[in-house]
Formats: C-alpha cells, structure tokens, sequence
C-alpha cells in the first residue's frame, strides 16, 4: 500500500468510527473546516491535557490563561500581522487553481531531495556492507549536481522572499520549470500577496461597527496580558504564559485533511526571560518540548528539527518539529525566539510602559520572549497516522489504532461475554466504580472476538471481559489492545492496573528525567 492509499484510509476511518467529519457535510461540506465527533474530541483534549500539564504543572514558572479571541484591532496592526501576515500567491490561467508560490518551490526542492535519497538507496543496494555513504553523497556526480540545483533554488526563494520580491519568485517558478499539478502548463499569472486574517464587524452598524479580526494565532492574548499576569501572579523572570485556542486563517492552499485548516487550534507558550539569555532559553525549550513528542514512543527517527533560514523580521532563531506524515516531513510544532519585539511593539501602539523590574540586578527592561507553538489538530492528525495499523494475523487481520494509551478516547471496554445469566449487571457494576476516573464503554453486542475489533480500531488500550467465572470468583480477563495478550485479574485490581497502563505518570517521568 502506497503512503497515499494509506492516507486516504486513515480519513475514511476517522469517519466511519466517529474521529472527524467535514463540517456542514449535509450541505456538501466547507473546504478545510472539519468537525471532531465523538472520539475525536476525546483524543483532541487527552493532547491538551497531556500538553497543558507538561507545561502549566510540570513547570512551577509557568502559568496558563484563557484569552478571547476578539481583540482590539490595534493588537493586530501593532503584532505586524494586518501588515505582513500574507501568502504569496500565485494561479495557473490554465487550469485557474490558485497555489501558494513558496510551496510550490517546497514541493520542488522536496522532489531533489527524494531524487537524492534514491540514488543513495540504488548506491546502498549496490555497494552492500561496504558502501560509504557520506564519501558517495560528497564525491557521485549526480547527486552533487541535484544538490548544487536544489541548495541555490533554496537560497534564491529565501533571498526573494526576505526582500518581499514577488516578481523574483515568479522568475524563480519559471526558472525552474514547475508546472501546474492539474492542467500540468507553466502558464502562470504574477505573484500576489494575500493576507489570511477573517475580517469580521463588531456593534450594529449604525453604531458605526468597526472591524476587528479573528486571531490569526492565540500568541497576541498572552502579549497584551503579560503586564496582568506578572504583576497579580507575583511572577519573577523567567516565567512563562501558556495558553490552548481557537485560532484562524483564511488558508487558500487548504490541503492533506485536518492539517491545514482555516479554523484550529493552538497550545502556546511565551517564555519572558532577561535579553542576552534568550539562546539558553531556546535550547532548553528545543529540547523540552522535543522530549514531549518523543515520550509518546512513535520512536526516535519519526522526529527533526527543521531550523529555519529565513527568520521572521522579530525573530533571532526558530526552529520547526517535523514529524514523518504519510506525506512526509512537516512542521507540527515552532519554536522561536522573538526578541522583545512584541512586547515593544505593544508599549509603542497602547502608549503603555511594558516593561519589567528584574529585583535581582535591579534594573527595569523589555523582556524577551521564547515562543512554543504547537498546532492541536496537527498533533491529532500525527497521533492518529502513526496510530493507524493494518495488521495480518494468523487466520485472520485487523485494524489497530495503536494511539499511546494515555491519549486514547476510550481507555476499558468492559464487555460481558453473553447477554443473560447476570454478566450485563456484573458488568454494569464495574463500570460504575471505573467510571468516576476513566472514560469507560460498555458493548454487549456481537460475538467478543467482533467487540475485540471493534475496539482495536478505535485503539481501546484494555478490554475487560466478565464471564461465568467472574460470578464465582470476582475475577475477569483483561485483553490488551497491542499484543492481544490475556490476563487473569481480580476485580479488585482493576482501576490500579488501568491507572498504571493509561496514565500520564509515565510520560512525565520521560519529559523531566531525560
Ligand atoms: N504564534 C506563532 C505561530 O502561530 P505558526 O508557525 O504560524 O506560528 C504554529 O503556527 C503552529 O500552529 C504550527 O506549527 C501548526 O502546528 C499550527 N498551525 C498553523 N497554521 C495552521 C493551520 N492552518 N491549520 C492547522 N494548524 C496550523
């Protein structure tokens, strides 16, 4: 099965069991709006537990808050965004498909990569045990010739971009002779700038309504917020702010399901720390923030930094987590460093002081910020791809979602194995105690080897079963999800070995230890 046909599953699977639907599907659906059903929204908020705990509980300098999502319009002027918060667009008159010219670029250059890795793979086949590979990516002709096109298309899209050039990332898409992926012509028109913000009217109109926007990123609450927060949370620097929401984009190049939408959301965090500290506070969060995606066990190589080359006019680093989709390597998470520009940009339009009085070297200044952004729905969709498992048994295959157990929606399905002879109450009994702590189902419908499926494909981590020896002794089965092992318990045992498989405990220990 190609990573395509793969892909397109995973989404027929998100409907059929109750994960994500289009929105408004009844009236054929809004292009990138997707509604969470069920499932989904259990899983989406085990991800904002898991993340709002790691960074507002673990971490006794970091404090969370709720902002609205309207904000005064003047925030978005001040952010930069009303100015500079645009797509370079770009259309085929041919086929009259609008693209984004920088992923056109992207996906270009993504191709010499893929052409180089291939050309390694023949190589490695061919050269068996005694191939070397970093002497044969410096020294073979062919691959030194990709790489030299693909590293001056690379700077060449930094340069014009940086500069705001449009006209020179035109020539840079004919130079390279990238032709629309539907009519497959190089008739394109120039390159335009869009800007993503929804605009929207706030009081009645004979008020004299203004216009405000939907927040195009939850950042710009914690900004505006700073001065509240560290004077009534007594906070010293460093400390943090940590905010999850809704945040939105009128996206024109919306694709690949729920990871680009124009509504989402985010879970973010400003680190305020003293200038001249920044680059320590970079690395730490790098590395924090990293260890909290790799706790989930996808494993190691499933991950990369992705450092960026052209930085944002406030920025002095930034770095993407890439996580391997079934469409490659994409950025699920940011990490920047800001400088103080928010924080000054803020004082200059509000006419406000915003800065802080550090008691320790007894001086008053600009903090500067080390921004941590993760998109919630990106991370549902990483969960749920590395999850989704097409698994051949002996007689017999399944469909596994093999979600972390402490991010699955349903964490025990208690099943009676017939529907008589007083197992549906026995069962019912266990669920009432389970219930107050765990999202618990109960099924009694079908053979239990169907009600073991079903469960697998929405990736149950444990099924109890309660059988005629459960009436005797007050023990039951638990089966587990990955292995399909069964174990004997007491009834008794239950919630501690539920707790123990499906809490977070463990993945904490991983963040904070290593
Ligand atoms: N405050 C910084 C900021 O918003 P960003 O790189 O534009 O930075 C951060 O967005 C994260 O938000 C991304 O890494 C991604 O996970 C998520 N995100 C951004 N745009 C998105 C979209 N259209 N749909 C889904 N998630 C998105």
């Amino acid at each position: 099965m190609t990573q395509e046909e793969l892909f397109k599953k995973l989404v027929a699977h998100c409907k059929e069991y109750g994960f994500i639907f289009p929105s408004s599907e009844i009236y054929d659906g809004l292009s990138a709006v997707y509604d969470y059903g069920q499932l989904g929204v259990e899983l989406k908020n085990n991800i904002k537990r898991y993340w709002w705990e790691a960074m507002v509980r673990l971490n006794d300098n970091i404090v969370g808050i709720d902002a609205a999502i309207f904000m005064h319009p003047r925030v978005w002027e001040a952010s930069g965004h009303v100015g500079a918060f645009n797509d370079p667009l770009i259309d085929n008159k041919d086929s009259k498909k609008r693209y984004r010219a920088d992923v056109l670029i992207e996906d270009w250059i993504a191709k010499q990569d893929e052409k180089i890795e291939k050309e390694v793979a023949k190589a490695r086949k061919r050269f068996g045990d005694s191939f070397d590979e970093p002497l044969f990516r410096q020294t073979n002709g062919r691959i030194k010739e990709i790489q030299t096109k693909r590293d001056s298309a690379n700077a060449r899209m930094v340069e014009a971009l940086t500069a705001g050039d449009l006209a020179a990332v035109k020539s840079l898409i004919e130079d390279l002779e990238i032709v629309c992926p539907v009519s497959g012509t190089k008739n394109w028109t120039d390159v335009r700038q869009f800007n993503l913000m929804f605009e929207t009217k706030i009081g009645s109109v004979s008020d004299g309504a203004g216009t405000i926007y939907l927040r195009p990123e939850t950042a710009q609450g914690i900004f505006v917020n700073f001065l509240n927060v560290q004077k009534s949370g007594r906070m010293k620097i460093p400390f943090g702010i940590a905010q999850i929401g809704k945040a939105f984009r009128n996206e024109i190049v919306a694709r690949q399901f729920i990871f680009r939408m124009r509504e989402f959301e985010q879970m973010e965090m400003q680190f305020f720390v003293r200038p001249g500290e920044e680059m320590k506070w970079f690395d730490h969060w790098k590395s924090y923030r990293m260890r909290w995606h790799r706790a989930l066990g996808f494993g190691e190589g499933m991950y990369r930094f992705h450092d960026h080359e052209k930085l944002a006019h406030y920025a002095n680093a930034a770095t993407d987590i890439e996580f391997d989709f079934p469409f490659g390597f994409k950025e699920v998470e940011g990490i920047h460093s800001r400088t103080d520009f928010d924080l000054s940009n803020h004082a200059k339009f509000s006419g406000r002081k915003i800065q802080y009085f550090d008691p320790e070297t007894g001086e008053s200044y600009t903090p500067y910020v080390i921004e941590t952004s993760i998109g919630v729905d990106r991370m549902v969709l990483q969960v749920l791809s590395a999850a989704y498992l097409e698994e051949q048994l002996d007689n017999d295959s399944r469909v596994v979602l093999r979600i972390p157990a402490p991010l699955a929606p349903v964490k025990a399905a208690v099943l009676p194995l017939v529907k008589k002879d007083g197992l549906p109450e026995m069962a019912q009994e266990i669920i009432d105690d389970l219930k107050f702590d765990f999202n618990v189902s109960y099924d009694e419908k079908d053979s239990i080897g169907k009600r073991y499926r079903r469960n697998d494909a929405i990736g149950t981590p444990l099924c109890i079963t309660v059988d005629h020896q459960s009436l005797e002794d007050r023990t039951v089965t638990i089966r587990h999800r990955d292995t399909m092992e069964q174990q004997r318990v007491a009834i008794n045992e239950l919630h501690a070995i539920i707790k123990k498989e499906t809490g977070m405990r463990r993945l904490f220990r991983e963040i904070v230890n290593n």
